[in-house]
C-alpha cells in the first residue's frame, strides 16, 4: 500500500502463470493451485488490517480465488462483510480478476427457512450474500452441504435459477455424498449449468474422498475438485508438533478439539514432519504438494491466520514431485 494507504498489487502477480493455476476439470475457467479461505480469521472477531494483509499477499501472488460461505465469521455473515470491505477499499478494480465463491446449507438464521437445501433457504441466502459482500454477482455459488429431507431436484433447481438469474456463474456442490453427487451432475448438465467443481476435505490424514470415490468420479465427469482444510485445521504444519500454542485454532477450541491431538497423532505427526525434512520442505509444504498430485484435484483451499503461513504454504506449488 502506498502512504495514502491505496493499494496496488503487484504487477509481477501473474509472472508464476504457467506453475500456478490450473484448469477446473473441463470447463473454460482457470483456477489457482493454492486457493485463500475466508472460514476463519476474517470475521469481526478479527483484525482488519490483518485479514486485509493477508488478501493482499494472495492477490499479489496470484491467489484469485477467495472462498467464502453465509455463516463465515464469527458472528455468521461477518466473513462476507468483509470481502465488501475489502472490496471498497482494495479490491473493486480487480473485480473481473477475481473468482468469489459462496455457500449456503448450515444454520444462518433462526426458524425454518435459514439452513438446509430449500429453494426458500438458497434464494434468500444469495442476495444477502451479495449484499454483504457488496457485490453484483459470486462466480461461484455452491451447495453446503447435503441435506437428506429436501429433494434434491428442489436444491438443484434453485441452484440452476441462481445462474439463471445472473446472480451466480457456476454451480458447485461440498460434502454431498457419491450417490447425491451423482444425481447433480447429471441434473445440472441437462439444466445446462454443468457443475464446475465439488470441494470436500481432502488431506493426509483424511483421505475419504479418495478412498470413497469421489475424486476419481470428479476426474470421470470433467469436475473441478477442492480440498478445503488441506492441513487439517493447522495439524499438518509444525503448529502442533510440541504442544498447543496460545494463540492457535486448537487454544481457541471451537472447532479443532484438543482431544483431536492424540499421542498417536502427534506421533504421526512427528514421522510426517521427518518425511517432509527429509524433502527439504515443511510439513506444510508437503502435505499441500501430496494433495496437488493426486489425479483430479484442482487447487487446495487454506486458511491463514497471518501473511507469513500463507507465504510458506504457497511453496507448495514448487515442491518436489511424489
Ligand atoms: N465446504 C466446507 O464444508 C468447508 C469446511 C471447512 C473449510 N472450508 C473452506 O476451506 C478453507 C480452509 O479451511 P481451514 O482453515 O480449515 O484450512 P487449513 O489450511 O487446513 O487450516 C488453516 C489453519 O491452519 C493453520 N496454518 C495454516 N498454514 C500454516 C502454516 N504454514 N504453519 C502453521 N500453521 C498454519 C492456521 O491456524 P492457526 O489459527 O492456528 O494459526 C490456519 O488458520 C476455509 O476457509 C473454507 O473456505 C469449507
Amino acid at each position: 500500500m502506498d502512504i495514502k494507504g491505496i493499494y496496488t498489487p503487484s504487477p509481477e502477480r501473474y509472472d508464476d502463470s504457467e506453475t500456478l493455476y490450473r484448469r477446473c476439470g473441463h470447463s473454460g475457467v482457470m483456477l489457482p493451485k493454492v486457493s485463500l479461505g475466508f472460514w476463519h480469521n476474517f470475521g469481526a472477531v478479527d483484525s482488519y488490517e490483518r485479514s486485509r494483509a493477508i488478501t493482499h499477499y494472495a492477490f499479489d501472488h496470484g491467489i484469485t480465488h477467495f472462498d467464502l460461505a453465509n455463516n463465515y465469521g464469527p458472528p455468521y455473515g461477518t466473513a462476507e462483510e468483509t470481502m465488501g470491505r475489502l472490496m471498497d477499499d482494495d479490491l473493486r478494480p480487480y473485480r473481473d480478476e477475481l473468482f468469489i465463491s459462496s455457500k449456503a446449507g448450515y444454520d444462518m438464521w433462526p426458524g425454518p427457512y435459514g439452513n438446509w437445501g430449500s429453494r426458500k433457504y438458497l434464494m434468500a441466502s444469495i442476495d444477502q450474500s451479495l449484499r454483504r459482500m457488496r457485490l453484483d454477482y459470486v462466480d461461484l455459488f455452491y451447495s453446503h452441504r447435503y441435506d437428506p429431507n429436501t429433494p434434491l431436484e428442489e436444491t438443484l433447481q434453485a441452484l440452476v435459477d441462481i445462474v439463471r438469474q445472473g446472480k451466480a456463474l457456476y454451480i458447485g456442490i461440498s460434502r454431498w455424498p457419491l450417490e447425491a453427487l451423482t444425481v447433480a451432475e447429471q441434473y445440472l448438465r441437462e439444466h445446462d449449468t454443468p457443475l464446475l467443481i465439488y470441494q470436500d476435505k481432502l488431506n493426509l490424514i483424511n483421505r475419504q474422498p479418495l478412498e470413497e470415490g469421489r475424486l476419481q468420479f470428479c476426474h470421470d465427469h470433467g469436475i473441478g475438485f477442492i480440498s478445503f482444510s488441506p492441513l487439517a485445521q493447522g495439524l499438518l504444519t509444525d503448529r502442533y508438533l510440541n504442544g498447543v500454542p496460545d494463540d492457535s485454532r486448537m487454544a481457541k477450541g471451537r472447532f479443532l478439539k484438543r482431544e483431536t491431538l492424540t499421542p498417536e497423532l502427534t506421533a504421526h505427526l512427528q514421522e510426517l514432519n521427518a518425511q517432509a525434512h527429509e524433502r527439504n520442505e515443511t510439513l506444510a509444504e508437503m502435505a499441500l504438494a501430496w494433495i496437488l498430485h493426486q489425479q483430479g484435484v484442482t487447487s487446495v483451499l487454506v486458511g491463514a491466520s497471518s501473511v507469513a503461513q500463507l507465504e510458506q504454504n504457497m511453496k507448495c506449488v514448487h515442491a518436489q514431485p511424489f
